[in-house]
């Protein structure tokens, strides 16, 4: 199924379209009766779409307190450094809504119990087995100039990883070199992706991204995909190559 792209004016109007399609989608699978499941990235568009949310005048529409939250992808870094996804997340949007602790799961940290980055990524794939997290409502995916998305990056021997819901990334080439991530295969298990593009400087990733002959190995966004649907919201400096 092709993707669904989405060109918004500027980034603010990107935030505003992601922010109500988030609580859209939300409050739909809670009126399924389903505990909705999403994926949350890092990046400077994902913080101004978390804010979004959290100041958006629908969000009583949605129970937060039942939807449980995942990362695609984490820097490995002790739990309070203002690097980390989930501490980035937690400020513009955890902290700021009725969400349940118990169901906000972010990638463990580096002065956490797990000492090393491979065993923070077993131990991350083991907690999202047991919660039964096999499939996301919703996976959220910055976009890096280089077309990787969560810590997957081009030409990584990571991109090849089948048996493994998360993995340890030693050697990123964007810092810090110490990440843990989803692989493709856990990604991909979705029933929605959603492509966050901001910026001039991601233009040339999502035209490559986007022309159905990209090969993962060298644009690894080229590799995730919805079950169900698949959206690329792009502000227009980011769509200028489509
Ligand atoms: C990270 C993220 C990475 C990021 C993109 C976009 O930890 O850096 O894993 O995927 O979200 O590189 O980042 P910017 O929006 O800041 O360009």
């Amino acid at each position: 199924m092709p993707a669904d792209v989405r060109r918004c004016p500027s980034a603010q109007d990107l935030a505003e379209q992601v922010a109500a399609a988030f609580v859209a989608a939300l409050a739909d699978a809670q009126q399924q009766d389903r505990v909705p499941s999403v994926a949350l990235t890092g990046g400077t568009i994902a913080r101004t779409i978390h804010e979004t949310v959290a100041a958006s005048t629908d969000a009583h529409l949605v129970d937060w307190s039942r939807v449980d939250v995942w990362f695609g992808d984490e820097r490995f870094l002790p739990a309070d450094d203002p690097d980390r996804n989930a501490r980035q997340a937690a400020e513009a949007l955890l902290d700021r809504l009725p969400f349940d602790p118990a169901r906000i799961h972010p990638m463990p940290a580096s002065d956490g119990p797990h000492p090393s980055v491979d065993e923070a990524a077993t131990a991350y794939g083991e907690e999202l087995r047991a919660h039964g997290g096999d499939r996301f409502d919703v996976v959220m995916l910055s976009l890096g100039p280089d077309g990787h998305v969560a810590s997957l990056f081009p030409g990584h021997p990571r991109l090849d990883v089948h048996d493994a819901v998360a993995v340890a990334v030693t050697d990123s080439p964007k810092p810090p070199p110490e990440r843990v991530s989803l692989t493709l295969d856990a990604l991909n298990r979705t029933r929605e992706v959603w492509f966050l593009v901001s910026g001039s400087g991601k233009a040339d990733a999502a035209a490559i991204a986007l022309s159905g002959t990209a090969d993962v190995h060298d644009a690894p966004s080229a590799g995730v995909r919805g079950q169900e649907r698949t959206v690329w919201f792009l502000d227009e400096d980011a769509a200028a190559r489509l």
